[in-house]
């Protein structure tokens, strides 16, 4: 068993899950505005639901799956949100995802985290490419991906299906040699 690494940014600690975070988790991931442009949270979010997610991380990342880390606040250590990286090994790239507690939007807590996450990615994972994907109606995670440097590659039309409607989608990635280690 690996230990998967936590990560400190200026504002923030990225750390491993606990099943000890379920219930805190499922406090800010049940808010339907999380789960309305996440592709694969359903609602409502129970704490079981939570519990059996973390459960499952640890393998994930042993098997080289995916990395997952709760986002929380430097000084008081309150969970604020999630990210991680869903990687494909054979390809040597992975998908980033993340979310933030409606309470702590608009702080540039996402730019943050996912800049250091992308970092990790390249120096650690040694990826080649990481891409992210959003809903075109949710703008404001486009702006994420553009400020931590990954590149518009295109408009997917009705990719997701979400709450029973088909949803167009645009795709960013970065390249290693995009960019400066
Ligand atoms: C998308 C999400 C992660 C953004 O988190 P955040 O911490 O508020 O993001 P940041 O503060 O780092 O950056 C948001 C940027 O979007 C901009 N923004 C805010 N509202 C916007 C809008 N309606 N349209 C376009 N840009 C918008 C902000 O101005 C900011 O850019 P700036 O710093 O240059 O001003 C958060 O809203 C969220 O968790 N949403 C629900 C889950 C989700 O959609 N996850 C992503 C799935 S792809």
């Amino acid at each position: 068993m690996k230990e998967q690494p936590t990560l400190t940014t200026e504002r923030l600690i990225l750390r491993p899950y606990s099943l000890a975070d379920a219930k805190e988790l499922q406090t800010l991931i049940g808010d339907r505005r999380i789960s309305d442009t996440m592709h694969s949270i359903p609602h409502p979010y129970s704490v079981g639901m939570a519990e059996e997610w973390i459960s499952m991380r640890q393998k994930s990342f042993d098997e080289g799956k995916s990395v997952q880390f709760l986002i929380t606040d430097k000084p008081n250590g309150f969970l604020i949100g999630g990210i991680g990286l869903t990687i494909s090994k054979e390809d040597e790239n992975a998908e980033l995802g993340y979310w933030i507690g409606k309470p702590y939007w608009h702080k540039g807590y996402c730019s943050e985290a996912g800049a250091a996450v992308m970092k990790y990615g390249f120096e650690v994972l040694a990826l080649n490419r990481i891409c992210a994907r959003h809903m075109t109606r949710n703008p404001r995670s486009g702006k994420v991906m553009q400020k931590i440097g990954l590149q518009h590659e295109g408009h997917l039309r009705q990719a997701w299906k979400k709450w029973d409607k088909f949803e167009d989608v645009e795709m960013y990635a970065i390249l290693r040699c995009d960019v400066i280690l």
